[in-house]
C-alpha cells in the first residue's frame, strides 16, 4: 500500500489533499466537516484586519452542455465575512481540534499581516499563508510577516503575475509558495434576464476548478523549476491524478477548493485514495517517488509522430476517441468489437490520447 503522507517544514500531512482558502474552510465547523471528509490538513479562508463584505450573488458555475458544471465557476467571494476577533477566539481552535496541521490564510498589505500574523500564532496555527490577490508588493508583505511570526510562512501567488520571477524573489523571505489563485476578471451573462451572474462590480468574477488546471500546472511547474522552496499546488484538483500530475510538476502537497464546493466533503479523502490507487497500480510506494519526474520533460520535451498505439485490452470501445477524431482516422464499433486508426487520414494530433478515460492509447 503506498504511503500518501507528506512533510512540508514541521508539518506531517496524513495524505496531500489540504482544503483551500474559500467558502470550504469559511469557519471552524467547516474545516471540522472537511477533516472528517479526509482532508490531509487544513488552510483556512484568509482574514484581514477588518470582516469582507461581498455583493450577492457572488458565485456561479462554469457550464456547457457538454461538460455539466465539472468545468469549474466563477467567484466575486473576497475574504472572509467573519470578524478576525471571532476567528481568534473560537474558529481556529475548533479547526484544531480535528488534529491536523492547520495554515492560516492573511491578507492583504505589509500593515495588516504584520499586526494578525503574531495572533494568529497565539491563536496555535502551525503556518500562515498570506494571499497576494492582485495586490502585489509581495516581498515587502513577506518581509513584513516573516519578522512578525515564528511558524513557518508561505505565499500565495496569482497566475497573472510573472510566477517564476516572483519566487525567485520571495525565495529568502518564505518558507514555501502556494500556487495559484482564482484567474480573472472573468464574466457570465444570465441569458433569461441579461444580467451578469455575479452581483459584483461590472458583474466580473474570478474563475477556478478545471478550466484552470492548465494554467496552475504550468504556474506550479515555473514555480518548482525556478526555487529551492516546498510548493503547495491549488487549481482544479478534482481527481486523484490531479494530484499526481501536480505531484510530477514538483508539489509538495495540494489544496482543493472547487471540487469540494461542487462535490461535498467527501471529494478530499476521494481524491487522496485515487492517488494511493494510481500509486499502488504503478508500482510505487510513495508520492517522493515521482515528485518532481516531469520537469526534465518540460525543459526539453520530445515530439512524438506516428499512428497511436490501441491497447485492445484497456479499450473498452466507448468510441470517445473516434468522436473528437477531427481527421476521420479512427472507426469504432462496439457491436462488432471492431477498433481501427487509418495511418493515411491520422495526423498524430494526439487528441484521442488525451481524451481516452482508460489510457488505451499511446504514441509509442
Ligand atoms: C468562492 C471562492 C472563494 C475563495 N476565497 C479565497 C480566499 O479567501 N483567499 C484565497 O487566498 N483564495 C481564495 N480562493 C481561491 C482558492 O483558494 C483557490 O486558490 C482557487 O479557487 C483555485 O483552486 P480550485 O480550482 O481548487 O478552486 C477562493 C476561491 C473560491 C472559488
Amino acid at each position: 500500500m503506498a504511503d500518501l503522507r507528506v512533510s512540508i517544514k514541521d508539518m506531517r500531512f496524513k495524505n496531500p489533499v489540504l482544503t483551500a482558502a474559500g467558502p470550504t474552510s469559511r469557519d471552524g465547523m467547516t474545516l471540522l466537516n472537511a477533516a472528517a471528509g479526509g482532508a490531509g490538513g487544513l488552510v483556512a479562508k484568509t482574514v484581514s484586519v477588518r470582516a469582507a463584505e461581498i455583493p450577492h450573488p457572488n458565485m456561479a458555475a462554469l457550464k456547457s452542455g457538454v461538460l455539466g458544471t465539472k468545468q469549474g465557476m466563477l467567484n466575486a467571494e473576497l475574504w472572509s465575512e467573519i470578524p478576525l476577533e471571532r476567528w481568534l477566539e473560537r474558529e481556529y481552535a475548533i479547526a484544531l481540534s480535528a488534529g491536523l496541521p492547520l495554515i492560516a490564510s492573511v491578507g492583504y498589505t505589509p500593515e495588516d499581516v504584520a499586526s494578525i500574523g503574531p495572533r494568529l500564532e497565539e491563536a496555535g496555527v502551525h503556518a500562515i499563508e498570506f494571499s497576494t490577490h492582485y495586490v502585489g508588493g509581495h516581498v515587502e508583505i513577506a518581509k513584513a510577516l516573516k519578522e512578525a511570526v515564528e511558524v513557518p510562512i508561505f505565499a500565495k501567488l496569482s497566475p497573472k503575475v510573472d510566477v517564476a520571477e516572483v519566487a525567485k524573489s520571495l525565495e529568502p523571505h518564505v518558507d514555501g509558495i502556494v500556487g495559484i489563485n482564482t484567474y480573472g476578471p472573468c464574466l457570465r451573462i444570465n441569458i433569461e434576464t441579461g444580467m451578469p451572474l455575479l452581483g459584483s462590480s461590472a458583474g466580473e468574477g474570478w474563475m477556478s476548478g478545471a478550466a484552470l488546471k492548465p494554467i496552475a500546472l504550468r504556474c506550479v511547474a515555473d514555480i518548482a523549476k525556478s526555487v529551492d522552496l516546498p510548493v503547495i499546488a491549488v487549481g482544479g484538483v478534482m481527481s486523484g491524478e490531479d494530484v499526481i500530475e501536480y505531484m510530477m510538476v514538483g508539489a509538495s502537497a495540494v489544496q482543493v477548493c472547487t471540487a469540494a464546493i461542487l462535490g461535498g466533503d467527501a471529494v478530499y479523502g476521494k481524491i487522496a485514495s485515487e492517488a494511493r490507487d494510481w500509486l499502488n497500480e504503478h508500482g510505487h510506494d510513495s508520492l517522493e517517488d515521482i515528485r518532481g519526474i516531469a520537469l526534465k520533460h518540460v525543459e526539453s520535451p520530445k515530439t512524438l509522430s506516428g499512428t497511436p498505439h490501441i491497447d485492445l485490452e484497456k479499450c473498452t470501445r466507448c468510441a470517445l476517441c473516434m468522436k473528437s477524431c477531427v481527421y476521420s482516422a479512427i472507426s469504432v464499433d462496439k457491436k462488432k468489437n471492431h477498433f481501427e486508426i487509418d495511418p493515411e487520414r491520422c495526423q498524430s494530433c494526439g487528441m484521442c490520447i488525451s481524451v481516452c478515460p482508460y489510457h488505451a492509447l499511446s504514441i509509442p
